[in-house]
């Protein structure tokens, strides 16, 4: 697919990998629109930018609604849709422990976020023939993350909705990028600087996530993944999921003999 001139609203847009994409999105020459729910940070990178933006809940149906009219007011038809902003509780570590409060917000944020975008964007799409949803998901989609059992539950919800979209739209011109990232330093991971640590084997910076995601939806890639290896260890988990689920309890061993408990600090070291 190419970018220029296409009209697209990311969500998520005012930190970390959302921003990076806006960034790269805007000097690939796209007409790019911004949401978050954070009204000081994204308005300064929609100053920096040079783009408009409309301040958003996207766990709100109506506030994606909104959204949706405001891009189409400003940009007209919206060629791609990128649900990138999401959640992550750092205090999740037993499945128990995280309160009804959490599993929804979860749930909302993380999944629901991007039914309500495809509820009011794709009737759209789907009259024109043509259309692209990236959605930015989680390698705990596919391989779960230890300590974090409501992200990797809500991540894994994204992906198969995200197939479904790609499976039952594919016939009336909708393209669809599930983009499926590791360990990236952003916020979320309690990176503030983008410098990368020196300790950063299996860590990338949001410039580098963003720079392999636009890369896959140039190729218009289905899965799209920042880290090469990744692939090995899902291959290895279909062969043997047992198995899988060993060398999962053995890891989360490893980790709480490092660190006397699973947190979520740190545990891009750990793979
Ligand atoms: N950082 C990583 O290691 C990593 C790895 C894999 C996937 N991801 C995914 O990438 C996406 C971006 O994460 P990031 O690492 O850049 O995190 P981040 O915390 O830097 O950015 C997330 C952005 O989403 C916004 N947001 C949160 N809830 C929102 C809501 N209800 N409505 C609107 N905006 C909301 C935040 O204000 C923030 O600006 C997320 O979906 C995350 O799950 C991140």
């Amino acid at each position: 697919m190419n970018l220029a001139k296409k009209n697209i609203v990311i969500t998520g847009a005012a930190s970390g990998i959302g921003e990076a994409l806006a960034s790269h999105f805007v000097k690939l020459k796209a007409n790019v629109f911004l949401a978050d729910i954070d009204q000081p940070k994204l308005s300064l990178v929609a100053e920096t930018l040079r783009c408009s933006y409309n301040v958003c809940d996207v766990a709100n149906e109506e506030d994606v609604f909104a959204l949706v009219n405001h891009a189409e007011t400003e940009l007209g038809q919206i060629d791609l849709f990128c649900s990138n902003a999401g959640i992550l509780f750092k205090g999740e570590a037993v499945p128990l422990a995280l309160d009804e409060e959490y599993w929804m917000k979860s749930w909302c944020v993380n999944v629901m976020s991007h039914v309500y975008a495809a509820r009011h964007v794709l009737p759209q799409m789907i009259q024109r023939q043509s259309g692209y949803f990236l959605q930015i998901i989680s390698a705990a989609a596919l391989l779960s993350q230890i300590g974090a059992p409501a992200y990797s539950a809500t991540k894994s919800a994204a992906l198969s909705f995200a197939e479904s979209l790609a499976i039952s739209y594919g016939h009336e011109g909708i393209k669809v990028s599930a983009a499926c990232p590791q360990y990236v330093a952003t916020p979320m991971l309690g990176f503030e600087d983008t410098k990368l640590p020196r300790d950063a084997k299996n860590l990338i910076s949001a410039d580098e996530a963003a720079l392999q995601i636009i890369d896959g939806v140039l190729q218009e890639k289905f899965l799209i993944l920042t880290d090469s290896g990744l692939i090995k260890f899902f291959e290895r988990k279909h062969k043997d999921y047992d198995q899988w689920i060993i060398g999962m309890q053995r890891l989360q061993n490893k980790i709480v003999h490092a660190k006397g408990e699973i947190n979520l600090d740190n545990m891009y070291k750990f793979i």
